[in-house]
């Protein structure tokens, strides 16, 4: 998010009320940011291929249905992986056409819902071929189906995010004894298996080994075709996986400089023959999603400053786990929203759960922040503030858009407004509290 476009919006989001002792956590989405990036990626990938391509959004990493339909109109697609993103895909009016099913774990009626709607799907692996071979059998469908494969190619800097090792538990594991054949044979089975489908990791993942997984599903999409003796897969689905600088504004890598490399490192995947989809989530996102947070309070201890904010494990749950993994920057507004300025000093910037491990960011060097200060969280936009973690019953947040006003101010609109408490409640078996006493083994209501 531009740094002058993120201070404006913190500004106005005090004057105008968003964020205020009652409710003091909230996240902004940066409207112009979102539809930069969309085009950064269609033009990326138009510049080095006349081929159709379908960019098709991860909805994990922003599963809101606004967002989807945001992008939905920029020209892209969404890429699900539970039913739960399906439905949301479907709620923001994303077509079957624009549409892509992967994950690891569809069950017979996810597959039939699939194929039913022609959906495209990707099987993960050999056993879920044997199931849309039953299902393909039994009714036309208008899906075009493709298999997961894993080139196995080794991982990036974040074990959980790499897909591409030798024992990943995503698609055919190419390298293993036999599995390469298996995977031809299953294609010239199935002359309806059209589609060749990898993604080989998301952040800590270096360019160049990205382009290497995806150079090895296109050779053996080669492979197949020339036996098949036609072009049988007709469509590459490279997966996403494009990091993100979590260190600074900047924007790198950018998608050019991707679409650049697969252009010189895999030629053959651009000149036409192959239409392609993507599946980028996190580089869509990340960089235009900001959580605000008001201070608390502020203490020493042992020697050390602590603000205690209103953001922590609920909004920024990798980072508060794994923080040499997700580092997140703060930056420190006072109780106006503007830049607060001053001598910095080490300090730790505190979440409101009850563990001790709650830090957005620990000794970290910022000018001193003091009660009704606003600490800023930017490049939360993927997987951080929609992916709410429900530790001490702490309330989604908020999330509201922002777009500049023609007169120089900033307005404002609500992607999703906070939980309640009595919506806490309600999902928290609120509507049968004697679900567990003897007296009520129909989990229904306690006896007067
Ligand atoms: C199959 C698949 N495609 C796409 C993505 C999106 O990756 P990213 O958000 O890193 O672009 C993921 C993320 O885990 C994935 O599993």
């Amino acid at each position: 998010m531009a740094s002058s476009r993120r201070d404006q919006a913190v500004r106005a989001a005090v004057e105008q009320g968003l964020l205020t002792p009652s409710e003091p956590v909230v996240a902004l989405l940066d409207t112009t940011g979102i539809r930069a990036s969309a085009t950064a990626l269609t033009s990326a990938f138009a510049a080095v291929t006349d081929a159709p391509v379908l960019h098709a959004f991860a909805v994990k990493a922003a599963p809101l249905v606004p967002v989807l339909r945001l992008l939905y109109e920029a020209g892209l697609g969404v890429e699900v992986a539970s039913p739960g993103e399906l439905a949301l895909a479907r709620a923001a009016g994303v077509p079957p056409a624009r549409t892509v099913l992967d994950s690891p774990a569809k069950t017979p009626a996810e597959l039939r819902q699939a194929l039913a709607l022609g959906i495209a799907v990707n099987a993960d692996n050999l056993q879920e071929l044997a199931r849309l071979d039953a299902l393909v059998a039994s009714a036309p469908t208008a899906s075009p189906l493709g298999l997961r494969v894993n080139p196995q190619i080794g991982a990036g800097s974040i074990g959980a995010l790499s897909t591409a090792t030798a024992t990943s538990k995503f698609g055919v594991a190419l390298r293993d004894e036999g599995a390469r054949e298996a995977v031809v044979q299953a294609y010239l089975d199935r002359p309806w298996l059209t589609r060749l489908h990898t993604h080989t990791g998301s952040q800590g993942i270096p360019l160049a080994l990205m382009a290497e997984g995806v150079g090895a599903a296109y050779a053996l999409a080669e492979e197949i075709n020339t036996k098949a003796g036609r072009q049988q897969i007709d469509t590459l689905d490279i997966g996403g996986g494009l990091p993100v600088n979590f260190v600074s504004d900047e924007e790198t890598p950018t998608y050019a400089e991707y679409a650049r490399l697969l252009a010189a490192t895999v030629p053959g995947l651009l000149d036409g023959r192959y239409a392609l989809v993507t599946e980028f989530g996190r580089s869509l996102l990340a960089k235009h999603g900001t959580v605000l947070a008001r201070v608390e309070y502020t203490k020493v201890s042992g020697g050390r400053p602590i603000a205690v904010t209103h953001a922590g494990v609920q909004v920024a749950t990798r980072t508060v786990y794994a923080p040499e993994s997700w580092p997140l920057r703060v930056l420190a507004y006072d109780a106006g929203g503007r830049p607060r300025t001053g001598e910095e000093t080490v300090q730790d910037v505190a979440g409101p759960a009850c563990f001790a491990g709650d830090l957005l960011a620990a000794g970290r060097l910022l000018p001193l922040l003091r009660p009704e200060d606003v600490v800023a969280v930017p490049d939360t936009g993927a997987y951080f503030f929609a992916h709410h973690y429900a530790y001490n019953s702490l309330p989604r947040p908020a999330v509201h858009g922002f777009t500049p006003t023609e007169d120089g101010g900033i307005a404002f609109t609500t992607v999703r407004r906070a939980q309640t408490l009595d919506e806490i409640v309600a999902e928290a078996g609120g509507d049968r509290p004697g679900a567990l006493l003897r007296d009520a083994p129909d989990g229904g209501p306690m006896k007067p």
